[in-house]
């Protein structure tokens, strides 16, 4: 029996206003997408933005279901837009803003394990790394460089 460490990597942010430019403007993107999300049940909203290289921005935000479960993360409702519209091109970068209704949410907010699939699918098909930023309503900002480093040992098309 053998030890097997795992490490990841992340770079924490104080504000928003210290993340690249790029991005900021990215994650105004999200915070725009956030006022759509549909979250009557959780009352958490959330908004996603994902910079495509052909430089077009798609949007999500999370739609819920009086059945739980037929509801969608705002990652996920933004990266199936991304591969139903535009197929061919490649995902550079993905910005995440989450809070609830109920407290002001200053923690940045991780996507869900099932968004981290989703996304981890499309960094596999496209060769090549997807940076991940997330936050809360406010406060720090955590980037990812690539959707891998979020999630370790993950299930993909070689083992099937
Ligand atoms: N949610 C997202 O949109 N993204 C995540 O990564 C985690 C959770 C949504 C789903 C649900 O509508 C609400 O937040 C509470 O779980």
């Amino acid at each position: 029996m053998k030890e097997v460490k795992v490490e990841s990597n992340f770079f924490v942010y104080e504000d928003v206003k210290d993340i690249p430019s790029d991005v900021q403007q990215l994650m105004q993107k999200a915070s725009e997408a956030r006022i759509n999300a549909y979250a009557p049940y959780s009352k958490f909203h959330v908004g996603a933005a994902i910079l495509l290289d052909n430089n077009e921005v798609v949007t999500g935000s999370n739609q819920e279901n009086a059945s739980y479960p037929s509801g969608l993360c705002a990652e996920r409702t933004a990266i199936y837009y991304a591969g139903a519209k535009y197929p061919k091109s490649k995902i550079l970068k993905m910005a995440i803003i989450a809070g609830s209704t109920k407290t002001m949410t200053t923690k940045p907010i991780p996507p869900c394990g099932a968004c981290r699939q989703a996304i981890a699918e499309y960094e596999i098909k496209q060769e090549s790394p997807i940076e991940i930023y997330f936050m809360g309503e406010t406060g720090k900002v955590v980037k990812s460089n690539s959707l891998a480093n979020l999630l370790p040992l993950l299930f993909d098309k070689s083992v099937l």
